[in-house]
């Protein structure tokens, strides 16, 4: 049954638990603050969570340097936290995601003391060595400013060892079947233990070539094909989301001609072209973006999202667009990282303006494919820029006005609270918005559900229609008899545009999903839209019966 697919129309909501809750007042934020809290992210209507690592790490890459793959960090709980958790999130209908991070391990984990310490250990292979320095060892750094090299010389081992990032971080050897066998022994761990999938870290370079003699890692797909399969015998709706950040031209092979790959992707390149119209009001590039990443296996699907933990990259964007955005949205060069990327979350960068985060939002929760949210942004979260490079995104849920925002009961959480300014948790916070219902969260909660009742943004194929003004992006999403029409306005400027959605059976009527603004043709048989600056409209296409989905489909 089609409908088995649950990650095509879900809402995925993403958190780092660390930062959430705190349940024992020790500043961290736990599994057991986070199940209490299960019930707002119910109430929000979100379908599944995404955790960020959280298992036994020397924390020097927020959890992303694993040293025990079957653990939770005792900081954040225990095993049997976590199946509560998962049983937890089970009753209320919610699906549980975690990250899976295999691409390398932290240089604490026993299998590289015991690589380094022993050109005999079994585990010496899961790593990459080299007696010398590779010639390529000062190229393709993930973090260039704060890393220098991808080769470090070990004086343990006496080899150079590969790290695509920190050099904290080995790179595991993933072409050793060792390796390969051990990942999949983790995934069938913790789908035991109750998650419904994982978000692979950093996919291009688990399936990349790697060594010293690597001038150019070329991809191994067909590990993709090994990962899914073992996944659907274990449990066949479990998924992997995978974060890979590649070009449009390889999408395909990271689905899976047949579909028979990764399930879903972040999509980067419709996020870099979404911050670019926001930025400069032109929704061309977007519209180019929908476009190029249009063909995908009917299985597959995108995961679409604004901000994240890490920092906004632009790498995929023209200099001159980069440079628009920077302008728009980081203009201080603390707000950037190395030029590459905003550390910024995403309220302040629109200058905590409601309609264009509103307008932000409706573009999440209307584009192709499936939208991940991050904490606080229901809320309109700030950042701390005072908090050195992505940190500064990752600060504690501001759950109320007591005392350190009603996250933790001591007065020293591990990550400082945003106190001050226009984003600090006095007023911005949960509960106070809970009691309005203007508010960006009770406002967030209604477009979620609009967003369920639409599920052939999920489930359908769209068409980019032409409206001939550059700041609008209006798309059609058609599946089974029904069909949805959602048009923003990027711009500043007021905007009226005519749409020719006439077909056979005549000009339909558009039924405003939001409100009783239902919509007809002209004489000319074209609708005709007002849009006001950073106007959005959710519409069903058809009769007043269609106001909700026909639900025999
Ligand atoms: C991607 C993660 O999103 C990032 O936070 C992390 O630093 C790297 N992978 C390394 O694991």
């Amino acid at each position: 049954m089609i409908n088995d697919l649950w990650y095509k129309n879900a809402v995925i909501y993403n958190l780092a638990l660390g930062t959430f809750m705190d349940s024992d007042g020790d500043g961290v934020g736990d599994l057991r603050g986070l199940t209490r809290r299960l019930d707002y992210l119910a109430g929000l209507g979100v379908t599944a969570v995404w955790l960020q690592p959280f298992q036994i790490s020397p924390g020097r890459d927020d959890g992303y340097d694993v040293a025990d793959h079957y653990s939770v960090d005792p900081r954040y709980g225990t095993l049997g936290d976590f199946v509560e958790f998962t049983h937890a999130a089970k009753s209320r209908g919610l699906r549980v995601l975690i990250d899976l991070v295999v691409n390398h391990t932290s240089d604490q984990h026993p299998w590289f003391q015991s690589a380094r310490s022993d050109p005999n250990s079994p585990y010496r292979d899961w790593y990459v060595w080299s007696k010398k320095k590779p010639p390529n060892a000062n190229t393709g750094m993930v973090f260039p400013g704060v890393q220098k090299t991808t080769w470090t010389y070990d004086k343990v081992a006496r080899a150079y060892y590969f790290h695509r990032f920190y050099e904290f971080q080995p790179d595991l050897d993933t072409a050793n079947p060792e390796v390969q066998a051990e990942i999949l022994k983790i995934m069938g761990f913790w789908i035991q233990l109750g998650v419904s999938g994982f978000r692979m870290d950093a996919v291009p370079f688990i399936i990349g070539t790697k060594g010293a003699e690597v001038t150019k890692p070329t991809e191994q797909f067909g590990m993709l094909r090994r990962f899914r399969e073992f996944l659907q015998w274990r449990q066949g709706d479990s998924i992997i989301l995978a974060e890979a950040n590649v070009l449009p031209e390889t999408d395909l092979d990271y689905f899976g001609r047949d579909g028979d790959r990764m399930h879903m992707m972040f999509n980067f390149q419709v996020n870099q072209n979404l911050f670019y119209g926001l930025a400069s009001g032109d929704a061309g590039p977007l519209k180019e973006a929908l476009q190029a990443t249009k063909p995908r296996p009917a299985t597959a699907q995108w995961a679409v999202f604004l901000r994240n933990h890490d920092e906004l990259d632009l790498g995929r964007l023209e200099e001159s667009e980069r440079e628009r955005v920077f302008a728009a949205f980081g203009p201080d060069p603390d707000m950037q990282l190395y030029h590459r990327g905003i550390r910024r979350r995403l309220a302040p960068m629109l200058d905590g303006d409601q309609r264009r985060i509103e307008l932000a939002y409706s573009l999440l929760f209307s584009l192709p494919g499936t939208p991940v949210i991050r904490y606080g942004d229901e809320i309109g979260m700030g950042d701390d820029l005072r908090l050195p490079e992505r940190n500064a995104a990752r600060t504690p849920m501001q759950w109320s006005d007591e005392p350190q925002a009603g996250f933790t009961k001591s007065d020293r959480p591990h990550v400082p609270v945003i106190a001050e300014g226009p984003f600090g948790y006095p007023h911005l916070n949960v509960a106070a918005q809970r009691g309005d219902p203007a508010s960006l969260l009770n406002w967030t909660e209604r477009l979620i559900r609009m967003r369920k009742e639409a599920p052939e943004i999920g489930w359908g194929d769209f068409d980019v229609l032409e409206t001939g003004e550059p700041a609008v992006l209006a798309l059609r999403y058609s599946w089974r008899n029904n069909a949805v029409l959602a048009v923003h306005n990027l711009g500043a400027k007021p905007v009226e545009i005519a749409l020719d959605l006439a077909g056979p059976e005549g000009a339909p009527q558009l039924i405003d999903l939001r409100s009783a603004k239902h919509l007809s043709a002209h004489e000319d048989g074209r609708h005709h839209l007002l849009l006001e600056a950073y106007a959005y409209r959710w519409y069903r296409v058809g009769g007043l019966d269609y106001l909700l989905r026909r639900s025999d489909t």
